[in-house]
């Protein structure tokens, strides 16, 4: 199955709530995500059964990898549940996790013996200050490291870390989390901040670009690219000349992947959604719901799939350049 620009699917992305325990200013920020915001009813959200039941439909369509993310995943209840689910699932070749860390220490253990075998933490910088700045709800670095720690304890790996990085709020964090987990086993993946959604205020000015980060490791600890692991990996990969392992950076604004991209994603209250920068969802809930065969489902699927162009990293100058904002989904609710 490919779209009308020939690419497969095989990367689902799928949120389970879109809820979170942090305020992160470059994803969530306090001044929309407030006490009044209007979250999701919880009869809107997929339940286990359902994302299980559309999860084997992608997976007989070609999906070979699924990451379950949020908002923060680890605040939807007894997530381990649906891991246990999913795991056994025949033709799924990864299942991974995306989340803050922060309730790690106290998940991480049943979500291995539910079968899950990977996770990706995100963590903005190394000192307290900086790091709360960043998340804007009181949470330290302490509390993400052991997170991690927990993980790795429960024999989940290779564990990646995620930091967002932002003109002048966490700059030095690119090297601080260098120099951290170089020669740890940990890979630390540096991304440019986004245009996701509407509420973070996103300017160029605020971008702090892949080829910056780069060089500016480069110049403490020699680097040099490796190819991608797999077709349509968002990440360009580095290695450490002297041996101590490898970094990561996903540069969406200044070098876009579209060209190879072969994710879909599931919002919690199950839209199809065909790109990130989407400003529609298909509804895959209602037709659930409504009673369609797991065939029905497939056939419309396989149509929005079939009929798909986004490309929006590529054309996103012509977008931001024009006076008329799109309205954009907000990545809290699709899913990182
Ligand atoms: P691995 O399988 O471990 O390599 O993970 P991944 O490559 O799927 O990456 P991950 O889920 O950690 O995504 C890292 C970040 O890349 C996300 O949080 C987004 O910021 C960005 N990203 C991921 N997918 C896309 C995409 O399709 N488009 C754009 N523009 N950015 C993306
Ligand atoms: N730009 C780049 N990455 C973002 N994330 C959330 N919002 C943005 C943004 N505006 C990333 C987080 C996390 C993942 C869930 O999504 O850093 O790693
Ligand atoms: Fe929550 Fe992740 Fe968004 Fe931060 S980036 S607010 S941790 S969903
Ligand atoms: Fe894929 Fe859309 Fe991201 Fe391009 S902008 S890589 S099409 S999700």
């Amino acid at each position: 199955m490919l779209d009308t620009l020939k690419r497969p699917l095989r990367d689902l992305r799928v949120s389970v709530t879109d809820r979170c325990n942090f305020r992160c200013i470059y994803c969530m920020p306090r001044e929309v995500f407030g006490p009044d915001f209007a979250f999701l009813p919880h009869e809107q959200i997929l339940t286990f059964e359902e994302i299980a039941r559309l999860t084997r439909i992608f997976v007989s369509l070609g999906v070979d990898k699924i990451r379950l993310t949020g908002g923060e995943p680890l605040v939807r209840r007894d997530l381990h549940r649906l891991v246990g689910m999913l795991a056994p699932l025949e033709g799924l070749h990864d299942l991974a996790l995306t989340t803050n860390g922060s309730l790690l220490p106290v998940h991480a253990a049943k979500l291995a013996a539910a079968g899950l075998k990977r996770v990706t933490v995100s963590l903005d910088a190394l000192d307290d200050p900086t790091f709360m700045a960043m998340n804007d709800s009181g949470v330290p670095v302490a509390r993400v490291l052991q997170g991690i720690e927990a993980a790795k304890a429960a024999g989940m790996g290779p564990i990646k870390v995620n930091a967002v990085i932002k003109r002048g709020v966490n700059e030095h964090a690119v090297l601080d989390l260098a120099r951290h987990f170089r020669g740890t086993g940990y890979v630390i993946r540096f991304i440019e901040f986004m245009d996701v959604g509407n509420s973070n205020g996103w300017r160029m000015d605020d971008v702090v670009t892949a080829g910056e980060i780069v060089r500016r490791i480069h110049a403490e600890w020699p680097l040099e690219a490796v190819p991608p692991a797999r077709p349509g990996e968002v990440a360009s990969r580095y290695r450490y000349l002297d041996g101590q392992g490898e970094i990561g950076v996903i540069a969406s604004v200044t070098i876009p992947f579209c060209q190879a991209c072969n994710r879909a994603r599931l919002s919690a209250d199950g839209k199809l959604f065909t790109c990130l920068f989407a400003t529609e969802g298909h509804d895959l809930r209602a037709r659930m719901r409504a009673g369609s065969s797991d065939e029905e489902i497939t056939a419309f699927i396989r149509q929005v799939w079939e009929g798909r162009g986004d490309h929006y990293s590529e054309v996103r100058s012509s977008h931001t350049a024009g006076r008329r904002k799109r309205k954009k989904i907000e990545m809290s609710y699709i899913g990182g």
